[in-house]
């Protein structure tokens, strides 16, 4: 058994007149004329809980898409009893065959079930088809297939033998069971953070973000179609403290796998140092929190490269990605050319129904959502240390959509610079040219994050000095280019600072964090 090394699941371009559009379009008729009920999924039991709620969708809120139920401690007991039974015979499993599933329910994504991976992200999260593809099939499946890889290459690590003795290193999975908190804004990533962990041995209870529990509830199905064995992951939809607080008073937890915001990852952390004597092990802690990614420009940038850049960064996914740019840092020399070519492009960007194709942008996930980001705008619209130079309209009658929207920001500091707003708000800072050494200073110290960020120049040395001011600012770092969509085994993912941890998903290093190693001498 030996698995080379994958390639990158190439995207479909549903362009008019391929078969792949028609396709996609009759999964989205299927799914929406459907209404489902997603149970809790325990012991690989449908369980049901006397406390549900409705599943709708973004850009129209009143059609209806599921039914969830929504577990409590009863469920979470029963999750951890489920996962504990499980768990020697996964850990015991020759890796090849764990591996086997993985890859078996890769195929899957990519294969048969990519029109509902797709179709179930559009409608459930507000994805377009393009947005859609390239994450809750294409990075999906790679991070099936390259994560077991790793877990290959990681296993044939093994120490240095004299002559007389055997030294070997024995990759367990952790003693307990992991805790998988997941996100609504990618379909890949609340895949990857409990199916990590079970690659390696793991048994995990997953909680879905209540918003995206939809496409979730898809990738139990291929699991357990690709023969993923009952108790292994333990599907929890619920409320953050109704499933998270019991979770976390319980001895067996052995690791917290997180993508989220940093206030939650903030709060779990907290709880699980309060109960740190209650612990078998000490629970491994992997998280990625948020942003405040920046763009920053030098004078000799290519404007056209920074425009659409910058467009693609702080728009696509309605800004709602992690690594979304969100302030920019602008030299006052391109400065007018910039605005005038990012206003030019940006006025065809079109929004709203996912299920139009031609719209680049749909609605954002929810109601807290859509008030916490207009809250922004409207912030903008009283001060006058802030202009709105582009968009500013928001609209919540029928679907959360908001406008795509270009501040500039008088003062470095002002608030749409300094915090994360999750939303298509984009930041300008227009910084004097002579003050570019400053201006990078202020870039660094700014945000709290370290998150993803971009520098464009085309000036060698000029690139030099921007990297090494801004080492420290982001974990993931793109030089001309936008600094959104990572690609598996291309650019490992994650940031520090108050953006993370940093344990690099879809790399070696986050299997790492999920393996506790025995190391062997045996004297021969
Ligand atoms: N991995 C995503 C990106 O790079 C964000 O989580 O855009």
């Amino acid at each position: 058994f030996e698995i080379r090394e994958p390639e990158n699941e190439p995207y479909l371009s549903f362009a008019p007149g391929t078969p792949e559009r028609d396709e996609l379009r009759a999964e989205i008729d299927r799914l929406k004329n459907m209404e489902v009920e997603i149970p809790a999924i325990i012991g690989g039991k449908e369980v049901k809980t006397d406390h549900q709620q409705d599943v709708v969708m973004p850009h129209n809120h009143q059609h209806k898409l599921a039914t969830v139920h929504l577990c409590g401690e009863e469920e979470v007991q029963m999750a951890i009893d489920a996962s504990l039974e499980a768990r020697q015979k996964w850990a015991d499993l020759p890796w090849e065959e764990r591996a086997s599933i993985f890859l078996k329910a890769a195929d899957l994504v990519a294969g048969p079930y990519r029109n509902t991976m797709n179709a179930s992200t559009m409608l459930g999260q507000s994805k377009t088809p393009h947005q859609a593809d390239i994450e809750a099939a294409g990075e999906f499946a790679d991070f099936l297939r390259f994560n077991a890889y790793y877990l290959q290459e990681i296993y044939r690590d093994q120490p240095y033998s004299p002559d007389g003795m055997w030294n070997r290193m024995e990759y367990r999975p952790l003693e307990g069971f992991i805790f998988a908190v997941t996100p609504f804004n990618f379909t890949a990533i609340a895949g990857n953070l409990p199916l990590a962990p079970a690659l390696c041995g793991n048994v995990a209870l997953w909680k879905p973000a209540t918003s995206s529990v939809y496409s979730s509830y898809y990738i139990m199905k291929i699991l357990k179609e690709a023969g993923m064995p009952d108790g292994v992951i333990n599907f929890l939809p619920g409320e953050g403290a109704d499933v998270g607080d019991p979770v976390i008073q319980n001895e067996h937890l052995a690791g917290l796998h997180f993508t989220g915001s940093t206030g939650t990852f903030q709060h779990l952390w907290k709880s699980i140092a309060e109960n740190i004597e209650t612990y078998n092990t000490y629970p491994r802690i992997v998280g990625e929190t948020g942003g405040k990614d920046f763009i920053f420009a030098h004078h000799s940038a290519d404007v056209d490269a920074l425009v659409i850049a910058a467009i693609r960064a702080a728009y696509e996914y309605q800004g709602q990605k992690c690594s979304a740019a969100s302030r920019m840092y602008i030299p006052k020399s391109i400065w007018p050319e910039f605005e005038e070519k990012f206003l030019d492009e940006v006025k065809d960007v079109k929004y709203g129904d996912i299920e139009d194709f031609s719209n680049f942008m749909g609605a954002v996930i929810d109601q807290n959502a859509f008030d916490n980001i207009s809250s922004y705008i409207d912030y903008v619209k009283e001060s006058d240390d802030g202009e709105i130079l582009f968009g500013g309209n928001y609209d919540d009658s029928e679907g959360y959509f908001i406008e795509p929207t270009l501040v500039l920001a008088k003062d470095p500091h002002f608030k749409t610079m300094e915090e994360e707003i999750f939303g298509p708000v984009l930041t300008v800072y227009v910084y004097e040219d002579e003050d570019f050494e400053e201006t990078l200073e202020l870039c660094d110290t700014t945000s709290p994050y370290a998150l993803t960020g971009a520098i464009f120049s085309q000036d060698r040395y000029a690139l030099k000095q921007m990297a090494d001011y801004l080492r420290q600012a982001a974990g993931n770092f793109y030089i001309n280019d936008k600094p959104t969509a990572a690609i598996v085994n291309q650019q490992p993912f994650g940031g520090a600072r108050k953006s993370g941890t940093n344990d690099k998903a879809g790399s070696a290093a986050n299997l790492m964090r999920w393996l506790s190693v025995r190391s062997i001498k045996e004297t021969t």
